[in-house]
């Protein structure tokens, strides 16, 4: 077990700030209990949304948009190391409530939180996109273990259905659209779609996906760099 300090709240956000690497622990103390205990299963590792923040290539113009967003780990993170504004879409409210507590008490005014249904929130508004798992939990029961609370009944979207409408809003988006996704969506992204990056961070692939004009090769793997 470490025995390094753990580091103050504003010391985690200076460092971010800073570009410095903070750990989960350090990080998710930001948030109360309930937001920490579901963070190894359901929220982006710090390491993973700093490296998606590169990836993303984000200058002060670049609007970023996380579907679900959950706490706010990436959009937070992306605000605090980079000039572009993140905004999170996320269905559960009280986690809407967790990453707006985090924004308000540090200032980071670049990161937004919307309580809504994904769909609901117009695309063309954003030129990068970052996916985690969204829809995992349509799959699980409600005593799935690592089910993030109860309210899996009132999900708007059967996993299919939810896959479909991502598939399509991403086929609308422009030439050189960016997409990270930590291990994925749940569906295939569309054939024009190319991994420029990808690495193993914690048990999950982080893929950077950029939309071209033609077809990637059929030998370009969805774990593979592109070309
Ligand atoms: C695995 S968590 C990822 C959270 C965050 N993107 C991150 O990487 O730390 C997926 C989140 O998607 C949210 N979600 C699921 N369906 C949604 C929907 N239809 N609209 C908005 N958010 C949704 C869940 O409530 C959950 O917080």
């Amino acid at each position: 077990m470490s025995t390094a300090p753990i580091l103050s709240s504003h010391v985690v956000i200076e460092n971010l700030r800073r570009g410095r690497v903070v750990t989960d622990a350090e990080f998710d103390r930001l948030f109360d209990p309930w937001v920490r205990e579901c963070s190894d299963a359901h929220w982006t590792p710090v390491a993973a949304a700093l490296r998606a923040v590169e990836w993303l290539e984000p200058s002060p113009d670049t609007r970023v948009l996380d579907v679900g967003s959950g706490c706010g780990k990436l959009c937070l993170v992306g605000a605090l190391s980079s000039p572009a504004t993140f905004v999170g879409v996320e269905r559960r409210v009280a986690l809407v409530r967790a990453a707006e507590a985090v924004a308000r008490a540090f200032a980071i005014s670049r990161a937004e939180f919307i309580h809504s249904d994904f769909p609901l929130v117009s695309w063309s508004d954003f030129d990068a996109f970052y996916f985690f798992n969204p829809f995992a939990e349509y799959l699980y029961g409600a005593s799935h273990p690592t089910i993030i609370d109860d309210n899996t009944s009132e999900q708007p979207w059967r996993f299919d259905r939810a896959i479909q409408i991502v598939e399509s809003r991403l086929a609308a988006l422009p030439i050189g659209t960016r997409v990270v996704c930590y291990n994925g969506y749940g569906g295939d992204m569309p054939k024009n779609f190319h991994v420029k990056q990808w690495q193993k961070i914690n048990d999950c692939y982080l893929r950077l996906w950029v939309k071209e004009a033609r077809p990637r090769p059929v030998r370009n793997t969805s774990v593979g760099r592109a070309e």
